[in-house]
C-alpha cells in the first residue's frame, strides 16, 4: 500500500464539542447502513440527544444542486472532479450545518457515507489514492472526522442480494461491474488500517438486531468514556 506520512494523517480529528457527537457509517451498498443509522437515532433519541441525519452530497442548498449534478450525470467524471466536487459539498455542510449543530450540547450528527467514502471510491476504486484524497481534506473544516464509524462489513454476494431486494434503479455509482466492489470492498480494509481507533468493524452479514447490539455496545463506551473526561 502507498505510503501516507504519519503528519498527514494526524491532521484529521473530531471536533471539540462537549457532549456532542459526529459519527458516520460506512459500507458498500446493502450493508445495512440506512437500517442501522435508523435504528441508531431511536437509541440516541431515548438517551436525550437531538439526532441530525445527513447525506452527501447534499445537506445545504449547495450540496442538494452537487448531488443532482452528480446522480444524474451520464458522462464518467474524472475522479478528481468527483473527489472535489464530494469535497465541496462537504466543506460547505460542515461550514453552514454539521459545526453549528454540534455546538448545540447532546446533539448527535450522523453522517451516511463520509470521508472513508471518498478514500474507497475515489482514492481506491478510482485510482487516485487514499493519500492526494488525504491532501485534499488536510485543512480546516475538511479536516474533522466522526468520533466513531460503523463499517459495516458484507460480502458481495450479500451486497447485490439485498440490492436486487430493494430493487431501486441504479444510480451514478451503483451500476457498477463486479471488480468495482471488489476494490471497494479492499479500500475499505486499507482505509480501516489508517485510522484504526476511529473505524469500528462490524459484521453486517448478521441479523439487524445483532449487529445494533454491537453498536449499542461501542456507543456506550464513547459517551460513558467523554462522561468520565467531564468529571
Ligand atoms: N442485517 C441485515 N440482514 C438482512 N437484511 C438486511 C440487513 N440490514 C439491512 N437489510 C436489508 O437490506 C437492504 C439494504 O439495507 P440498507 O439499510 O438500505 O443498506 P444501505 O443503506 O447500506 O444500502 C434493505 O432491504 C434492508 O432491509
Ligand atoms: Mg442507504
Amino acid at each position: 500500500m502507498e505510503h501516507i506520512p504519519q503528519e498527514l494523517l494526524q491532521s484529521f480529528r473530531p471536533p471539540a464539542f462537549q457532549h456532542s457527537y459526529f459519527l458516520s457509517f460506512e459500507g458498500i451498498e446493502g450493508s445495512g447502513k440506512t437500517t442501522q443509522i435508523r435504528r441508531t437515532k431511536e437509541f440516541l433519541e431515548d438517551h436525550n440527544f437531538r439526532v441530525l441525519i445527513l447525506r452527501e452530497p447534499g445537506g445545504t442548498t449547495f450540496g442538494e444542486h452537487l448531488r443532482q449534478a452528480v446522480l444524474s450525470n451520464q458522462t464518467q467524471l474524472h475522479p478528481l472532479a468527483e473527489a472535489y466536487l464530494f469535497a465541496a459539498s462537504r466543506a460547505q455542510l460542515l461550514h453552514e450545518v454539521v459545526m453549528k449543530e454540534l455546538s448545540v450540547p447532546n446533539t448527535v450528527v450522523i453522517c451516511d457515507r463520509y470521508l472513508d467514502s471518498t478514500l474507497v471510491y475515489q482514492g481506491k476504486a478510482r485510482n487516485l489514492g487514499h493519500r492526494l484524497v488525504l491532501e485534499i481534506h488536510q485543512h480546516f473544516p475538511l479536516n474533522l472526522v466522526p468520533h466513531m464509524t460503523f463499517f459495516l462489513e458484507v460480502s458481495l454476494t450479500t451486497s447485490k442480494d439485498r440490492q436486487n431486494v430493494r430493487n431501486n434503479p441504479k444510480d451514478y455509482f451503483e451500476g457498477q461491474g463486479d471488480a468495482f466492489y471488489r476494490k471497494l470492498i479492499e479500500g475499505y480494509h486499507e482505509v480501516r488500517d489508517l485510522f484504526p481507533e476511529r473505524i469500528r468493524t462490524l459484521d453486517g452479514e448478521l441479523v439487524p438486531d445483532e449487529v445494533f447490539a454491537k453498536i449499542q455496545e461501542h456507543l456506550t463506551v464513547l459517551l460513558k468514556t467523554n462522561d468520565a473526561k467531564d468529571k
